[in-house]
């Protein structure tokens, strides 16, 4: 989800909902793995289907209260870890016939509208973003980082054009007080110059904060490649995702699996590779024109799924050494 005004009124829609339902089949059973459970919305329609078994993680302990109340209902069909999901293959997982991976990435709306999380640039004070499991927080993030670094975040994790100005203006300001939220908010307001109507200004510092405090990059790189791992024959990988660089990581790591090229030099002929993945389609599915109207913020929504053609754990992918710039700006925090 993209950072947005946040209403006390507005409600959390499970995105896609219809449109994940229908990529992963759950009226054929089997074992599904909710990454995302969040406050449960796609867990809770997989279970109304009598065969199906569901493993619900989240790295936010705030998720075991909705956990709780879907257990009560399905001690036998449903489980939930408070686990981040790139530590998704130290679930004992052998004897459960996994037929479909979810990822809904980003955060939720409940925990956007949380004080106490410090995601939205709406909430006084508390520049925090940490979803769980975290080292540090977006306040560590500006208060500490030099200049340099800072714009590293901004331009790579948030293609943000004025980083180097906003990245300036944090650093002569932190030297008078402490930056809270308000302070960063105005701070990137003040350096803006054109504006724009559609987004909010500090939009993209936001999400560049968010990204790097919660390490999403490497993140959803491995989640996706120990996935990939576990699915068993004709599973499905389904992942939702709301931003270009989110997208641009999935679209990689799909074609990877899907399509001829040689990853080492050694290997003479590309064509001799076996692919274990079928992408039904290049394209994404996105929001219908009813789901926007319901819910603007699944504007930016995007589905995009793979089937597995074979039982094979073994995975052919260089999208660590593609996306290693962005995992050595992740690698900054090793500064605070
Ligand atoms: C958009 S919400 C998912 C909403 C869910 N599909 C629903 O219908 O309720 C994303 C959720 O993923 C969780 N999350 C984000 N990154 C994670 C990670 N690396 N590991 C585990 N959970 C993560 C967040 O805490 C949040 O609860």
């Amino acid at each position: 989800m993209e950072a947005t005004i946040v209403s006390d009124t507005a409600k959390h829609y499970p995105v896609l909902l219809k449109e994940v339902i229908s990529v992963i089949s759950p009226q054929h059973g089997g074992t599904f793995i909710d990454c995302t459970f969040g406050q449960g919305g796609y867990a809770k329609e997989i279970l109304k289907y009598k065969d199906t078994k569901v493993i619900g993680l989240d790295r936010d302990k705030d998720s075991q209260i909705i956990a709780d109340k879907i257990y009560n209902k399905f001690p036998d069909r449903f489980l939930f870890k408070n686990i981040k999901f790139s530590k998704l293959n130290n679930l004992k997982l052998s004897n459960e016939n996994i037929k479909g991976i979810i990822f809904d990435l980003g955060y939720s709306f409940t925990q956007m509208k949380d004080p106490k999380k410090g995601l939205s640039f709406n909430h006084i004070g508390n520049l925090n973003m940490q979803l769980g499991y975290n080292n540090f927080s977006a306040s560590d993030v500006i208060n500490q980082l030099d200049e340099k670094n800072l714009y590293k975040i901004f331009k790579y994790f948030g293609d943000e054009k004025e980083a180097k100005f906003i990245s300036k203006n944090i650093v002569r300001e932190r030297a008078i007080k402490k930056i809270n939220t308000e302070d960063l908010v105005k701070i990137i307001e003040n350096t803006k110059r054109k504006k724009n109507f559609k987004t909010h200004s500090a939009t993209k510092v936001f999400q560049a904060l968010r990204i790097f405090v919660n390490k999403e990059v490497s993140e959803l790189i491995f989640g996706l490649i120990n996935s990939a791992k576990i699915l068993k024959k004709d599973g499905i990988l389904a992942v939702v995702s709301f931003h270009s660089l989110e997208d641009k990581i999935i679209k990689y790591f799909f074609k990877n699996l899907t399509e001829s090229k040689s990853f080492s030099r050694y290997e003479p002929k590309t064509e001799q590779r076996k692919f274990y993945f079928k992408m039904p389609s290049k394209k994404p599915i996105v929001p219908s024109e009813k789901e926007l109207k319901d819910n603007p913020s699944s504007r930016s929504a995007k589905l995009r799924y793979l089937i597995k053609k074979d039982n094979i754990y073994k995975i052919e992918t260089d999208i660590i050494d593609q996306f290693h710039e962005l995992l050595e700006i992740e690698n900054l925090s090793f500064k605070l």
